[in-house]
């Protein structure tokens, strides 16, 4: 594993490894053991969209593993004013020892990692956003135990949230569900990869994809870049909502996660939300465990 960035690209091995690694950092976090696998290294972290998670989590992530985090606004780099990300990226290649990159098209980061030669990691494009779905994992097994037998149901948008746990959660073993509305399915490359396996299924019907489900997720109906559509995918969206009555089909012990920022009242109702709340925030938690394994992983010796 050279970089992350996509779930389409890692294999099953490759996630429980990370996951086991985020598992023991976490131990070692929570018990004072030292863990400064990165000592020395530096990670430059460009923004072209906003952030809570994954800067503070990415930085002292590094921060904890030893080395140091550069954050850099796409705002204040030439990347702003034009400059080809294939000559950002020669040019960071030659100072850091690995790129996070959260931006709008996935290109931007498969090219990043095409013309780099250091790790890239991806911290949310449009398409996908693996980090993010590795510490999903890491709080299904950590609430569950483990992934046999378990039922994910995703409910709302087509969006990089979607595309992303649809891949993981098939590939880990999960039979995963999805409602969306018709317009608003995944990516296709998610569709045709999930389609063979005979635990897929997506349907129009949030009632239906909930049915006897261990884990419900939800993400926001307009994602960063969309304000513009927000009161369209209103109307579009309305009843794509994790509420008691989806609540009341899933398994009785069934969690709920959700990647936040939440919109309380349209993906999910507010006490839906409290009910869950030790869930959504250890979810929140484990983005920074999850992240260390995975500079650990692609950055350290
Ligand atoms: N879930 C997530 O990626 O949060 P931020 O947008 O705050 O980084
Ligand atoms: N789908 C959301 C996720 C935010 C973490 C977005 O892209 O804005």
């Amino acid at each position: 594993m050279k970089h992350l960035l996509k779930m389409l690209d890692l294999t099953e091995e490759e996630i429980m490894d990370i996951l086991n690694l985020a598992d023991q950092l976490k131990y070692e976090l929570k018990h004072g053991i030292p863990h400064t696998h990165l000592k020395g290294k530096s990670l430059g972290m460009i923004f072209q969209k906003a952030s809570t998670r994954t800067r503070v989590s990415f930085e002292t992530g590094m921060h904890q593993l030893g080395g140091y985090p550069l954050f850099l606004s796409s705002a204040d780099l030439q990347i702003g004013r034009g400059e080809p990300v294939q000559d950002t990226a020669r040019v960071l290649s030659r100072y850091l020892d690995g790129i996070m990159i959260r931006t709008f098209e996935q290109k931007e980061v498969e090219d990043l990692a095409e013309y780099g030669d250091i790790p890239i990691i991806n911290g949310l494009t449009d398409f996908a956003h693996p980090c993010q779905v590795l510490a999903d994992l890491m709080t299904i097994r950590e609430f569950k135990g483990s992934f046999d037998g378990l039922k994910m149901c995703y409910i709302g948008d087509g969006n990089n949230m979607a595309n992303s746990l649809i891949v993981g959660g098939l590939k880990v073993g999960m039979a995963v569900s999805a409602a969306t509305p018709e317009n608003y399915r995944p990516a296709q490359e998610v569709m045709d990869f999930a389609s063979p396996y005979k635990n897929f299924f997506i349907t129009n019907d949030p009632k239906e994809a909930a049915k006897d489900a261990d884990v419900l997720i939800t993400d926001v109906w307009a994602s960063m870049g969309q304000e513009g559509e927000a009161e369209e995918r209103r109307k579009a969206f309305k009843g794509y909502q994790i509420n008691d009555e989806i609540m009341a089909l899933a398994h009785k012990d069934a969690m709920v996660m959700h990647c936040l920022p939440a919109h309380r009242e349209e993906e999910i109702t507010s006490k839906v939300f409290e009910e869950h709340a030790k869930e959504i925030f250890e979810e929140a938690e484990n983005r920074l465990h999850a992240q260390k394994a995975v500079m650990v992983k692609l950055m350290s010796n």
